[in-house]
């Protein structure tokens, strides 16, 4: 962090005193003022729920302009790594702070592939679920589960553990995600093969059987490797925040993880793609195009509680970079299948047109996000709508465990413990039973 020469002063009315606190810079966007002091020297705490303007660290992974909408991994914009890396090379770039070599992606994606394998107990664990349960559900606790089969690398102080559990996190959340998806059909789990793709391997895990093949089409290996790509970082958003917080009590990598994966699946947040999707099926099955402008008016009234997932976002203001590149892919999938006519797409950008057009939204700056496309993209490829966040979280693991262990490494690491305004009741004395 660097100290900038500006301080930031405050008075506080009935006292002559100013204090001054010093400001440091970022390598771009906004300074932070350090108010580590504020509480010892004034005996006040700052109020910000929802983290406003608060950074909660320093972080040299990912940037976000959120009014330029620019994202940034380790400083390369997302548009240059979509076109020109793959999801494992962008993994390496995330968790190295540079993008590899030719050596160098050759061993990292032979780490990632000779881990893919989970150990055959995690089958009976799953077993235990109801065949109906929510892939997130699932997920959560297999994630968490992990501590329990992989003790050799939950020794936090020790880089090469850290390393081997961020590889072993990387590499079997899609075998996971896609157990989860075999057990929902009642299907034999599909083991990984080494001579794939990361995301070649994903999809044969989830389509083939042992009676059927699966061969990959290179479009939609391509459209899901971009998802991965897309949402492999996005700074301190609510899932990353958790993690950093649940692994700053110094707890193992794999439970912390596992809180990610809880926080991303609610609707403002990862879940918000299958939450976008069903709305579609929902408007759909209730009139289609014909129907949009009376949805709109409900997405426009407060009192009613719809709002219209796949729009909005808390850092960008302008647009969202991510959807650019999924919309381009979205058609590109569509075309390659033959699918170009898919209602529910016609009925996407009805929506999109009319909402890029209307002062609610114009004046809010609400513009689409990336779920806004990922959804109708993974339900072509034959997704189900249940299994979007957990692909989500397969994507965002290996921004998590950079995050957690940028955490741990930095010298001014310490448990997160947010202070609070207390607005319950004075102290006072409890009354005996009787006299209540
Ligand atoms: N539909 C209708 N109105 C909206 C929407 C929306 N999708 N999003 C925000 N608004 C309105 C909101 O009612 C408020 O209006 P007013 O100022 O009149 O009270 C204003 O816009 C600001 O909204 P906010 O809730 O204060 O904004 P926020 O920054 O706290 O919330 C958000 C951001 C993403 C939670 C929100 O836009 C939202 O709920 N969007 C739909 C869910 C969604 O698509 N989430 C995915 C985010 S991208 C994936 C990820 O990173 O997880």
């Amino acid at each position: 962090m660097n100290l900038s020469d500006k301080k930031a002063t405050l008075s506080i009315s009935g006292s002559n005193e100013t204090i001054e606190f010093p400001v440091y810079e970022g390598s771009v966007g906004p300074d932070v003022i350090d108010i580590r002091k504020l509480y010892a020297q004034t005996d006040m705490f700052t109020y910000d729920p929802g983290f406003l303007s608060t950074a909660s660290c320093a972080s040299g992974i990912t940037y976000i302009d959120g009014d330029k909408g620019e994202l940034l991994y380790r400083g390369y914009p997302i548009e240059q790594i979509a076109v020109n890396c793959d999801f494992l090379e962008t993994c390496y770039l995330i968790l190295n702070g540079e993008l590899p070599n030719a050596e160098q992606k050759a061993d990292f994606d032979n780490q990632v592939t000779r881990h893919t394998l989970v150990n055959e107990q995690m089958h009976t664990f799953l077993r235990g679920f109801r065949r109906d349960a929510h892939p997130m559900a699932i997920l959560t606790g297999l994630v968490g589960g992990m501590s329990a089969f992989y003790h050799d690398s939950t020794d936090i102080n020790n880089p090469e553990h850290r390393h081997i559990s961020a590889i072993r996190l990387i590499a079997k959340m899609p075998t996971l995600v896609a157990m989860a998806y075999k057990y929902s059909l009642g299907q034999p789990f599909i083991y990984p093969r080494n001579d794939l793709s990361y995301t070649g391997n994903f999809l044969r895990m989830m389509f083939a059987n042992p009676c059927e093949d699966f061969e990959v089409n290179e479009v939609v290996e391509r459209a899901l490797d971009r998802i991965f790509i897309l949402h492999a970082d996005h700074e301190q958003n609510a899932s990353t925040s958790t993690v950093r917080l649940c692994g700053s009590s110094g707890t193992n990598p794999f439970a912390a993880i596992a809180a990610g994966v809880a926080c991303l699946w609610g609707p403002a947040h990862g879940g918000a793609n299958e939450a976008c999707l069903q709305m579609l099926e929902e408007l759909q099955a209730n009139g289609g195009v014909a129907k949009v402008g009376e949805f709109m008016e409900k997405v426009k009234d407060k009192n009613s509680g719809v709002r219209l997932m796949g729009f909005g976002h808390r850092v960008y203001k302008n647009y969202d970079p991510r959807a650019k590149l999924m919309q381009e892919t979205c058609k590109e999938v569509l075309q390659a299948l033959g699918l170009e006519n898919d209602p529910l797409f016609k009925l996407a950008m009805e929506l999109e047109r009319i909402a890029l057009e209307d002062p609610y939204f114009v004046e809010r700056k609400l513009y689409p996000n990336v779920d806004f496309y990922s959804g109708i993209v993974q339900r072509a490829i034959g997704i189900p709508t249940s299994l979007f966040t957990a692909i989500f979280a397969l994507a965002r693991t290996v921004g998590w465990i950079a995050q957690w262990n940028e955490m741990l490494s930095d010298p001014e690491f310490k448990i997160g413990r947010p202070r609070q305004l207390y607005t319950g009741p004075a102290p006072r004395k409890v009354k005996k039973i009787a006299d209540r």
